[in-house]
């Protein structure tokens, strides 16, 4: 296998020879792995991809019929800047960190296997969804998704194999041992192992779940430690296009359940998914999503922004403070039984910050799906569940709250469970919609079309040729 014809990159990895040896070994692990966990039923299918090929504006957007195991998984880092220096924490102005400073070696190796476990693992999460596409063109870009987190798991296995010797090539080999779902060797975090089985919930996931990522990557595009800066900051350029692909998507979920719901009947009796439905999708997604970003309190985020490892949102652009030290954050905590306001340092609470930062960004597109409801002269309207609800990490997990935030007793929470999140018979219900439409041009009954096609082609495109 010629591997560098295989791996695009722009790392020189022809002149490494250390690093092309480890590579050669994990490649064919990963076809193995692609080929078991990736799209079940589709990997001999021509797919109408957008391909990385370079990082610069011509080079990352190739569109091309590929098959998904002939995918080119390329390993691009954004240009290296000149003078690069730690922006933030104990050591802001000091020189970029170009190899693994020791004392951070353990804290830096948990943050990228963490990131890279969940790429994997989405991928494996959506792997039936294909036989039950809502069209080709929703098809096409499930799968350009799943290339796309197949190529953010080399970005962290670059990363391991690069900087972190032998304990990183193990990490790297674990990468692809781990299973969603599995009970004996789960993935990582909770939200990557849930079940992602039909197509409601693959839209609440590209919205909710993959913009985690986008935090996620975000705080990690400002770190010290020059090569994981610039492999998150081309990730992010990717990540655009799968929140696009659940925020529109789940637009044209609400769009078509306002159109079944003006023709003034029972939504179900006409095919379509009921409002309340794709409300508890959404407060299921979201509050795992929330848990993603860790405790509210936390010693770790302290310390990897001390470190210059993990900074905020936008760094750089929002702040011109960048060490957060001697300040304070003032945060609602559970406290005997009762809602106490608590002031902890802000150090301590950069999960709860970025978290923040998270909820507005879904706030707009709780605000884009309401404008739908308003246009069609509906008074119906969606939200989001208040952070505290249906939480499994951090302060507000082993509590229970209802929809608002308020503080509930463990009967209480379960007598309202059907009315707040997903039931057995919402699921089956949503599952029972789910047949495949294949044919160019046409859509499933439960969901509008796009507004417009992939990269100036017209929604009736053949994107994958089956
Ligand atoms: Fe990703
Ligand atoms: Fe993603």
């Amino acid at each position: 296998m010629d591997l560098y014809s295989r791996i695009p990159n722009n790392v020189n990895l022809e002149n490494d020879k250390k690093l092309q040896r480890a590579l050669e070994k994990w490649l064919p692990n990963y076809i193995d792995w692609w080929r078991e966990m990736g799209p079940d039923g589709f990997q001999e299918k021509d797919v109408w991809l957008r391909t990385a090929v370079d990082v610069g504006s011509e080079g990352w957007a190739h569109f091309d019929y590929v098959k998904m195991p002939d995918y080119r998984w390329g390993i691009f880092l954004e240009p290296a800047q000149p003078d690069a220096k730690v922006g933030f924490g104990d050591n802001y102005g000091r020189p970029a960190y170009q190899e693994v400073p020791g004392e951070f070696r353990n804290a830096l190796r948990r943050i990228i296997v963490t990131q890279g476990d969940t790429e994997p693992a989405s991928v494996e999460q959506q792997r039936q969804l294909g036989k039950t596409c809502p069209s080709l063109y929703d098809m096409r870009n499930l799968f350009q998704v799943n290339v796309e987190e197949g190529r953010h798991l080399w970005a962290m296995v670059y990363l391991l194999h690069g900087y972190f010797g032998r304990d990183g090539r193990d990490e790297a080999d674990a990468l692809l041992e781990r299973r969603s779902g599995n009970p004996d060797k789960p993935r990582i975090l909770e939200a990557f192992n849930q079940p992602c089985d039909d197509w409601l919930n693959f839209y609440a996931f590209t919205m909710f779940t993959d913009r985690d990522g986008k935090y996620q990557l975000s705080a990690l595009a400002e770190s010290g430690f020059e090569p994981l800066a610039r492999t998150c900051k081309f990730m992010l350029t990717e990540e655009a296009h799968h929140m696009f692909v659940g925020d529109t998507g789940l637009g044209r979920v609400v769009r078509r359940t306002a159109e079944l719901m003006k023709q003034g009947e029972d939504v179900r009796a006409l095919g379509g998914i009921p409002l309340e439905i794709i409300q508890r999708y959404i407060n299921f997604w979201f509050s795992y999503s929330l848990d993603l970003f860790g405790g509210e309190i936390s010693s770790n985020s302290a310390d990897f922004f001390a470190a210059g490892l993990k900074g905020r949102f936008k760094e750089q652009e929002q702040y011109t403070e960048h060490s957060a030290a001697n300040q304070s954050f003032t945060m609602t905590v559970v406290e005997n039984g009762q809602l106490r306001s608590r002031e902890v340092p802000l150090r301590n609470a950069l999960n709860e910050v970025l978290r923040g930062e998270y909820v507005k960004d879904c706030e707009k597109g709780l605000a884009r799906w309401n404008k739908i409801l308003n246009e069609a002269g509906l008074t119906e309207r969606l939200s989001l569940p208040n952070p505290r609800f249906h939480r499994h990490v951090g302060e507000f997990a082993g509590h229970h709250f209802d929809i608002t935030g308020n503080l509930i007793s463990k009967e209480e929470f379960e007598s309202h469970q059907s009315e707040w999140l997903p039931t057995v018979e919402d699921r089956e219900y949503v599952r029972s919609l789910m047949h495949a439409v294949t044919e160019a041009g046409k859509i499933a009954n439960w969901i509008a079309p796009p507004a417009a096609g992939i990269k100036g082609k017209p929604f009736e495109f053949e994107y994958v040729r089956l």
